[in-house]
């Protein structure tokens, strides 16, 4: 390799594709990284730690020709069309053998169609989910490559140096054929907006219910953080409520309007769950109340209308505050289960090769949904690679239900108290309708087959059976009018 050629280039240095950079400079790979705003060129270098080889320019020409063959390129830009815009610039620029990466949060079905169209080009394309936000991205992110498998193992050695580190084991991992590392990323995310949505009930009961204020939940998801709970969004939570606002003298968490955004990665896990089918109701619910946050003036309107003040729990005792940190931890429980029982379906359903203990592994250090439970997940995948839902797990069954009875008990009071906690209540719905042997679900199955003779199965020998319901029930009424009551039926129809 010529001395003057850069190891890896990056089309799109804002904050996460800059940072990302940084960090393979800092590991000792010289790096290369386009952007149209010579501003953001120029910032990238003059951020480069001494002793580091990074260089910014404003042509994708300069870029694609100073780098080391076959060429290494990422491209940190919003999902969607720029994404595609970025490729067919580059493509004249590329030869056989180079490997292009997406690293943004493009929907998994553009992924695909890029894998193949670029196969046919000889360019290896790889999708790539990178989570932990703009600091993860500079101090070590995790890392979900898919795709390309020879792609795959030219960039290894660099994603192993700049991923997030656990015991020393980095946080990044090949995460199946053609998608899968986008899929991975999309769950990833929908699993992170549930958590997050638990957390904000759990806040929701903490301060409306037993009366909080911000010193004291910082406090309590302070030491939630040092028990089981230990996770990045619980410790970030109990820093949150220390903050100040600049321009005035409240907590900033007190002057931030409640209606929540979204960049759609929750929603497409959502709509995607549906396709395959996989039950995920919490993963749902917790996209469902960020668009319902949207819906400031109906709700101000219909709380004048509805709503009476939320009476407060209990106290602030210990026990009451220990009863939401177990109904929160149970739902986490919950939420990761339901977003791995999606993973495990969609493995072999959309034939991407998901090897969910490779998911969990990686997902314990460096992204938004790191927790001490990840540990206890991997060992339960490490002893069945096949585990199709973690609550199959005796381990887990056992966490699950030491904090059973106090979700059960905090939801019945939050309903009484006017708290919604729709996310928690999926939680344990999700959960005793997973541990039901039998459903209620025959009822929808007579129902849809008396309206629409859509057949049914029956439990005492196989096949497909249908009933001629209308008749039926006339002759069963026939029957009960006759053996009841000695009138003949015309007259019972007549009545
Ligand atoms: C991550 C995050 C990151 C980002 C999401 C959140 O893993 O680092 O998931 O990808 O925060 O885009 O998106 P919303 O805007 O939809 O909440």
């Amino acid at each position: 390799m010529a001395d003057n050629l850069y190891d890896f280039g990056m089309v799109g240095i804002g904050v996460m594709g800059s940072n990302f950079l940084l960090n393979m400079a800092d590991n000792g790979y010289k790096v290369i990284g386009f952007d149209l705003d010579a501003a953001k060129a120029k910032h990238l270098e003059e951020q480069a730690s001494p002793g580091t080889i990074v260089k910014g320019v404003t042509t994708a020409e300069e870029m694609v020709s100073q780098l080391d063959k076959p060429r290494r390129i990422m491209m940190l830009v919003p999902a969607g069309k720029p994404v595609d815009n970025v490729i067919a610039n580059l493509l004249p620029l590329l030869e056989p053998n180079d490997v292009v990466i997406d690293g943004g949060n493009s929907h998994y079905t553009d992924t695909l169609r890029r894998v193949k169209d670029l196969e046919q080009k000889g360019i290896h394309f790889m999708g790539m989910g990178v989570s932990g936000g703009e600091e993860g991205a500079r101090k070590g992110p995790s890392i979900m490559p898919g795709g390309d498998i020879s792609a795959w193992k030219r960039v290894k050695p660099m994603l192993e140096a700049v991923s997030a580190k656990v015991d020393g084991v980095p946080c990044v991992a090949y995460m199946g054929k053609d998608a899968a590392g986008h899929y991975v990323k999309m769950v990833h995310n929908g699993i992170e907006y549930a958590i997050m949505q638990l957390i904000s009930e759990a806040y929701d009961l903490l301060k409306n219910g037993l009366g909080l204020d911000n010193d004291e939940l910082s406090d309590v998801f302070k030491k939630w953080n040092e028990e089981e709970l230990q996770s990045f969004l619980i410790e970030i939570t109990s820093e949150i409520f220390l903050r100040k606002d600049d321009e005035t003298d409240a907590r900033i968490v007190d002057v931030i309007s409640d209606k929540a955004g979204s960049k759609g990665t929750g929603k497409w896990t959502s709509q995607d769950a549906m396709e395959l089918p996989v039950s995920i109701p919490t993963i749902d619910i917790a996209v469902a109340m960020r668009t319902l946050s949207g819906y400031k003036e109906e709700r101000v309107a219909a709380s004048a209308l509805y709503h009476s003040k939320t009476k407060e729990l209990k106290g602030k005792e210990h026990k009451d505050i220990k009863k939401i940190k177990d109904a929160l931890y149970f739902s986490i429980i919950i939420a990761y289960a339901q977003g791995l029982a999606m993973l495990h379906k969609a493995s072999s359903e959309l034939n991407m090769e998901i090897p969910l203990a490779d998911v969990v592994k990686i997902w314990r250090g460096g992204c938004i949904i790191r927790s001490s439970l990840l540990e206890t997940f991997y060992k339960a995948f490490k002893k069945d690679k096949a585990l199709s839902n973690i609550l199959l797990n005796k381990n887990i069954g056992r966490l699950v239900k030491k904090t059973e009875k106090n979700a059960r008990n905090v939801i019945a009071l939050a309903l009484k108290s006017k708290i919604p906690v729709t996310g928690l209540a999926s939680a344990v719905g999700y959960f005793d309708a997973y541990c039901s042997a039998t459903m209620p679900t025959n009822l929808i199955q007579a129902q849809r087959d008396f309206f629409g003779a859509h057949t049914y199965q029956r439990i005492d020998k196989e096949g497909i059976f249908h009933t001629e319901w209308i008749e039926d029930v006339v002759k069963e009424k026939k029957h009960h009018a006759e053996t009841e009551n000695p009138q003949p039926l015309q007259s019972e129809e007549k009545k």
